[in-house]
């Protein structure tokens, strides 16, 4: 690939050298205690990602346990709802965007499930949460950072409706955890779930939970599938190993990425996100660009990636020369998912991004504009986003 090309996809997101190398060592095997010692790692820095995720780094929550699956989030989405209610129940999906739908369908196999819904890029009704979870509820399923549209979900709201009911509330942090702030014990969730190829900043293939107590109390694993028994996997991570074959080289650069974190320090990282997401959006907006997802309500902007209406005259088919015309720059960036196709075009900031590249983001996006024909105000753009970056004290932390 390119030296120059630039990687702005809500996932996978470039990873360092480091991670990459750690992928290239000689193969051990998964009984062993080399592999043990990179499990460890990995859980280590884990926990700290999961319990620590504040703007002050304080603790969040300890009375849970890091554990890592074979297979990308929606393994874990899974999981999390086969152990909870294998055998039935009741389930309370939010949805307001692909993943959301996701959980929700993820939960039909299993369940029955009651949504609450919003158009794909609206805010979801802390009412209608209220209204639809019942004493009967089992468990609450709700996507944090919803990827589809850039928006953030009320995650302490919705906690708190859930633990009111005694429901287990699962949430999927993929796209906000190692980016921005999570709250495990004020939004009371029982078990979060992210993946390895997004705010992690590793390679795809694995994804993680944390399982807190109240949750670990209520799996069964006896109705769970065999491949996503989660009593099993927590007994296992005790031990730091995995029930079945692990993927040594995806562990392995998993545990480099959490390590990175850590040195970064999780407080700086999540307040670099801010800047550079404020970059992104107050940037477009300054070129002449809309934000796609509405905030009034409790739904905040995403920090973590950035979604945009297309102009109407670039909508739809034609909405194919932007994106190519980005792609001659060498910028790989996102369209809209299902029915937001050529609706919108989607940038992200997780990872270790630093300042000159989100820049190039805006500008790139900004030529592509103007080639397809778009009046846009490039400069604008630019010194917007520069001002918003703060430039020189987000190099500090970028470098
Ligand atoms: C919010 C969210 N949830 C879950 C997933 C899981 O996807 P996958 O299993 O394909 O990694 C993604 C991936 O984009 C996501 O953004």
């Amino acid at each position: 690939m390119d030296e120059d090309f630039l990687l702005l996809n809500p996932g996978p997101v470039p990873v360092t050298d480091e991670v990459l190398q750690s992928m290239a060592e000689p193969m051990v095997s998964h009984r062993s205690a080399e592999f043990e010692a990179v499990y460890e790692r990995a859980q280590d820095g884990l926990d700290y990602v999961f319990t620590q995720s504040t703007l002050s780094g304080e603790s969040t929550a300890d009375d849970g346990t890091s554990l890592i699956l074979n297979g990308t989030a929606t393994m874990g989405m899974e999981a999390a709802v086969a152990n909870l209610v294998g055998d039935g129940g009741e389930v309370v999906s939010l949805v307001n965007g692909k993943f959301g739908r996701r959980f929700a369908r993820i939960a039909d196999r299993y369940a029955s499930v009651t949504r609450v819904e919003a158009d794909w890029g609206e805010s979801l009704s802390v009412d209608d949460v209220a209204e639809a979870v019942t004493d009967d509820t089992d468990v609450v399923t709700m996507v944090h950072n919803e990827t589809s549209t850039g928006l953030l979900n009320p995650a302490k709201e919705v906690g708190q409706i859930a633990a009111d009911h005694d429901a287990v509330f699962v949430m999927d942090g993929v796209t906000s955890i190692g980016g921005d702030e999570i709250r495990l014990d004020d939004w009371n969730v029982d078990i979060a779930i992210t993946d390895a190829q997004k705010a992690l900043a590793a390679p795809p293939g694995v994804s993680a939970m944390y399982v807190r107590e109240r949750a670990a109390e209520r799996l069964d694993g006896e109705s769970a599938p065999f491949y996503e028994d989660l009593d099993w996997h927590l007994r296992k991570a005790d031990s730091h190993q995995t029930p079945f074959t692990s993927a040594v080289p995806l562990f392995r650069a998993l545990a480099v990425a959490v390590e990175d974190i850590e040195s970064e320090g999780i407080e700086n990282r999540i307040a670099r996100h801010r800047r550079q997401s404020a970059a992104f959006r107050e940037g477009f907006h300054a070129m002449g660009l809309d934000s796609f997802p509405n905030t009034d309500g409790p739904t905040q902007f995403s920090n973590t990636l950035t979604a945009i209406a297309l102009p109407e005259e670039i909508r739809g088919d034609s909405s194919e020369k932007f994106f190519d015309a980005v792609k001659d720059r060498n910028v790989s960036i996102s369209g809209g998912q299902a029915h937001l196709g050529g609706e919108i075009f989607r940038v992200s900031n997780m990872g270790h991004l630093t300042s000159e590249q989100i820049l190039r983001g805006i500008r790139t996006v900004g030529e592509a504009m103007q080639e397809v024909g778009v009046d846009v105000d490039i400069d604008a753009g630019v010194e917007t986003a520069e001002d918003a970056l703060d430039t020189k004290a987000v190099s500090a932390s970028d470098d």
